[in-house]
C-alpha cells in the first residue's frame, strides 16, 4: 500500500491512461476522486469500489475555473485536502497549423494546458497548508520530439513540460513536488485520428519498431505504475522531473 492515507484527484479518469491511474492509485490505498467530462468515469469508479478500493466520481470540464473549484471543494468535503493531483485529461486533434481551425487550437490549449493551471491554482494552496503534496502532470514524448500534422497537441505537451519545471521551482520549499510523465505511443484510441492521416492505426502499427524501439504499444498500466511512483513518498527527492516512458522513442 504505497499510497496509504493519500487523497488523490485524477483528471481524465473515464478511460485509457487516466482510468488505469485511478485504479492503480486505489489499489495502493489512496482515496480517489476520479473526474472526467464524460460520465463514463462513474463506471471506472464502480469497478474500483467493486475491487474493494475507495473512489468517487465527479463530473467536470477541467478547462473551466468554476468546475475546477467545485471539484476541489467536493474533494475536501468527501475525503479531505488532496495530497496527489494527477493532471491527465487531454484532447488530441491532428493537423498542421494550416489545417487546424483557430477554435481547435484554443480548445487544445484550454483542455491540455490551462486545465493544469486551474487545478494547480486551486489545489496547491490547500496542499501547502496541509504540509505538502505531489502534482503529476501527463506530458508526452511530444514534449521533446515533434511529429508531422500534430501542431496544437505537440505545442501543448511542450508547454506542460516547462510548466512542470516552473511549478517545481515555485513550490519546492513548500514540500509540493511537481513532475511529469512523458509516454510514447500508448495503446488507447487517443492517437487514432492522427494515425488516420497516415493510412490508419493498423498501417502505422506495422512500422512501430521504426519509431518505438520496443516494437509494441505501451499499456496504460505501464504509465499508471510510474504515476504511482511519482505520487508516492518513494519519489520524495524528485521535483521538476520529466519521466520518459516511451519504449525508447526519444532515444533515437
Ligand atoms: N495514448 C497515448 O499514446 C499517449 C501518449 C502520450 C501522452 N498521452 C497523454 O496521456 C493522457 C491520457 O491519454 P489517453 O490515451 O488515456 O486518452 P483518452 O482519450 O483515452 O482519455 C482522455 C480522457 O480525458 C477526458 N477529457 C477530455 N477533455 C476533458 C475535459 N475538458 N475535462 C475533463 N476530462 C476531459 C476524456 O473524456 C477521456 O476520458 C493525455 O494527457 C495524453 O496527452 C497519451
Amino acid at each position: 500500500m504505497r499510497l496509504q492515507n493519500k487523497i488523490a484527484i485524477v483528471t481524465g479518469a473515464a478511460k485509457g491512461i487516466g482510468a488505469a491511474i485511478a485504479m492503480r492509485y486505489a489499489e495502493e490505498g489512496a482515496r480517489v476522486v476520479a473526474t472526467d467530462i464524460s460520465t463514463a468515469g462513474a463506471e471506472v469508479v464502480a469497478q474500483i469500489v467493486g475491487n474493494g478500493g475507495e473512489a468517487v466520481f465527479f463530473q467536470a470540464d477541467v478547462s473551466k475555473a468554476d468546475q475546477v473549484q467545485e471539484l476541489i471543494r467536493f474533494t475536501k468535503e468527501t475525503y479531505g485536502v488532496p495530497s496527489v493531483l494527477c493532471n491527465n485529461a487531454a484532447i488530441n486533434v491532428p493537423g498542421s497549423v494550416v489545417e487546424l481551425d483557430e477554435e481547435v487550437w484554443d480548445r487544445t490549449m484550454e483542455v491540455n494546458v490551462k486545465s493544469m493551471f486551474l487545478t494547480s491554482k486551486y489545489c496547491v494552496p490547500e496542499m501547502i497548508e496541509a504540509g505538502g503534496g505531489s502534482v503529476v502532470n501527463m506530458a508526452s514524448a511530444n514534449s521533446f520530439a515533434a511529429e508531422p500534422r500534430l501542431s496544437a497537441y505537440v505545442a501543448s505537451k511542450g508547454a506542460i513540460h516547462m510548466l512542470t519545471k516552473q511549478m517545481a521551482l515555485d513550490f519546492a520549499a513548500d514540500n509540493v513536488r511537481v513532475n511529469c510523465i512523458c509516454p510514447g505511443w500508448v495503446d488507447t484510441a487517443f492517437n487514432d485520428a492522427h494515425a488516420d492521416l497516415f493510412g490508419g492505426r493498423d498501417e502505422v502499427l506495422k512500422s512501430i519498431s521504426e519509431f518505438q524501439p520496443i516494437g509494441r504499444t505501451i499499456q496504460p498500466i505501464e504509465i499508471a505504475n510510474v504515476a504511482v511512483f511519482l505520487a508516492a513518498d518513494e519519489s520524495s527527492a524528485m521535483t521538476g522531473s520529466a519521466v520518459v516512458v516511451d519504449g525508447g522513442l526519444t532515444s533515437k
